[in-house]
């Protein structure tokens, strides 16, 4: 018997797009990265060095300029748009840096929101899915509040609900605690992996914190397109040669070296409803 194909496999991806000057930019340029079941990876880089634009293609958002990106075996550029949509809202929850939550709805409301595109079981049991998810996150009690009177910790919280309601086989999340102070994005990290590796589902975070990194099995650092170990002589450099030292925090690879991004930064979020 042949081995189940990972979860993702991604084989010299390049990613360019086309700048209004006409000149293309190529952002990635040849990424080789396998993710299997219920695994944890992080990916660092610096600000404009390709992450979101790996996560886009991870998240089955945007296509690879050329190179092979297979899901479970399949080759989604394949796949129709509504097929490859189908997929992404069946297997794949996103995390984002700014929550990205509704907030003319409640928490609840938040959280059932994928579900009203899930299957007919899942749709007609939304409202106690997505109350056990608010307790799996520890806000049950919250469940009625509406985003704008919740703290930034517990936004993301109920975020990490929204993204976990459909149990997804991989879960994608850009900056998680880009938008957080150190404590509360360390308890909103720690409760992300617990979650993850609870319900067997793979975990790709994104991040310019080692902190954050660290709690992933593998880390690797996107430079100059490609991904490099964290461990290889070319991240150690590269990582040294940034200047966002933060002092006080406790040294992980690099000694203690965070890359610097602006906290502000938005990111597009993927149609729930597609
Ligand atoms: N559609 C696009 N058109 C032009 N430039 C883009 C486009 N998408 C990304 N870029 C550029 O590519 C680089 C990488 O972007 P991005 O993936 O958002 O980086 P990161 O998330 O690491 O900050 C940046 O310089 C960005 O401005
Ligand atoms: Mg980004």
């Amino acid at each position: 018997m042949t081995a189940p194909a990972p979860l993702l496999e991604l084989r010299d991806v390049r990613r360019s797009v086309r700048l209004p000057s006409r000149e293309q930019l190529h952002i990635l340029r040849g990424v080789d990265l396998t993710v299997d079941r219920g695994e944890h990876v992080a990916i660092l880089g610096r600000s404009g060095s390709g992450k979101t634009t790996l996560l886009n293609l991870l998240g089955l958002i945007d296509r690879p300029t050329s190179g092979q990106l297979l899901f479970e075996g399949t080759d989604p550029a394949r796949l129709s748009d509504r097929r490859r949509a189908r997929m992404r809202g069946r297997s794949i929850g996103f995390v984002f840096q700014q929550f990205n939550l509704l907030d003319g709805r409640t928490a609840l409301e938040n959280v059932m929101m994928p579900l009203m595109y899930g299957t007919a079981g899942q749709f007609w049991r939304r409202e106690s899915l997505a109350m056990e998810m608010l307790e799996r996150v520890g806000l049950a009690d919250r469940a009625q509040q509406k985003p704008s009177r919740l703290s930034g910790g517990e936004q993301q919280r109920v975020a990490v609900a929204r993204a976990l309601v459909r149990r997804p086989r991989l879960i994608l999340a850009d900056e998680p605690t880009g938008a957080l102070d150190v404590t509360t994005g360390e308890a909103v990290m720690g409760l992300l992996d617990e979650i993850a590796r609870d319900s067997e589902a793979a975990l790709v975070t994104i991040t310019h914190d080692l902190q954050v990194a660290a709690l992933s099995r593998r880390s690797y650092l996107l430079d100059d397109g490609t991904l490099h170990d964290v461990e290889s002589a070319h991240a150690r450099e590269a990582l040294l040669a940034t200047s966002g030292i933060r002092s006080g925090r406790r040294a992980v690879a690099g000694g203690g070296v965070a890359l610097e991004e602006p906290p502000t930064e938005r990111l597009e979020t993927p149609e729930v409803t597609s």
